[in-house]
């Protein structure tokens, strides 16, 4: 083991409480190393990117962070859950080597003066709605692939523009990391997983599935020749309808480079995008076309 690292659970997850300490871990195991970031409050889905992890690298290392940079100021930082013991026991039960838990202190030390953008691809989407969400994203993420040097990385493509916002700066900043793109895992009942779902009441989360109904009802209408602006918008409407609140955004763009698009059947790879509000959650989904 290596001399900053921490045994707390039991032999087989390593608690890494410092960058140092993850630093010492990678360089020690002499191996193929999987990062995969979180901010905590784990469920399945985070697990089927353990798992996927698994199959691209020899050692597992998960992070929990909650991240302030990428929360707006009217934001859910304070009240996003935090469940740290029982997302270590879930971490340990499916056989992650290692979990990084940094704190506030050692990943922004003060003054704090860097900042990560990536352009163009920033200015739509979640980058639109939530102001300096996707900055806060690549500060952090490029912050942990620069202290791990992991080899790999895995992220959820529920975050698709946040997949492509890393794969852009990976690829701009030379960062010698491959970047994974994992299927979103869903409920039985088509709900993606997330740890924002635990904030939908009882009613809320017998109407969140439609935000995947409408997805699929998207597709099958633009791919049988619907129009997309007609489309989309029946779509926000049949979603308000339903019983969310607000729909940020809900709109096909190609699946590259988020470029908007607006007329025909797309020929190129293409996903629709949708957020919506529903209580008090901001619920994302999206589903190639
Ligand atoms: O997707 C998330 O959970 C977060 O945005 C990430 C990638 C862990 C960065 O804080």
């Amino acid at each position: 083991m290596c001399r900053n690292c921490e045994i707390i659970l039991d032999k087989t997850m390593h608690l890494l409480p410092s960058p140092t300490a993850l630093r010492d871990y990678v360089a020690s195991t002499n191996a193929k190393v999987a990062l995969v970031p979180t901010m905590g409050a784990l469920h399945a889905g985070h697990i089927s990117l353990m798992n996927a992890a698994r199959q691209h690298a020899d050692v597992v290392v998960a992070s929990i962070f909650v991240n302030p940079t990428q929360f707006g100021p009217t934001e859910d930082f304070g009240a996003y859950p935090r469940t740290i013991e029982d997302d270590k026991a879930l971490l340990e039960a499916n056989g992650v080597d290692a979990l990084y838990l940094p704190t506030v202190e050692a990943m922004y030390p003060q003054p704090f003066r860097t900042q990560i953008r990536v352009n163009d691809i920033t200015n739509c989407l979640c980058g639109k709605s939530r102001p300096g969400h996707m900055d806060g994203v690549a500060l952090v993420v490029t912050k942990l692939f620069l202290q791990s040097g992991a080899d790999v990385a895995l992220f959820g493509e529920k975050d698709f523009q946040q997949l492509c916002v890393i794969r852009q700066f990976v690829r701009d900043l030379d960062i010698p990391i491959e970047v994974i793109g994992v299927p979103t895992h869903r409920e039985a009942d088509g709900l993606a997983m997330s740890s924002r779902n635990r904030y939908l009441s009882e009613n809320e989360r017998h109407i969140a599935p439609t935000l995947y109904e409408t997805l699929q009802q998207v597709v099958a209408k633009i791919r049988q020749g619907a129009k997309i602006a007609e489309t989309c918008a029946w779509a926000s409407a049949q979603l308000q309808e339903k019983g969310f609140a607000s729909v940020d955004y809900l709109e096909i763009r190609d699946e590259k480079n988020l470029v908007l698009l607006e007329e025909g059947l797309p020929h190129i790879p293409a996903r629709v995008f949708v957020a919506a509000r529903l209580g008090r959650a901001r619920l994302i989904d999206n589903l190639a076309l």
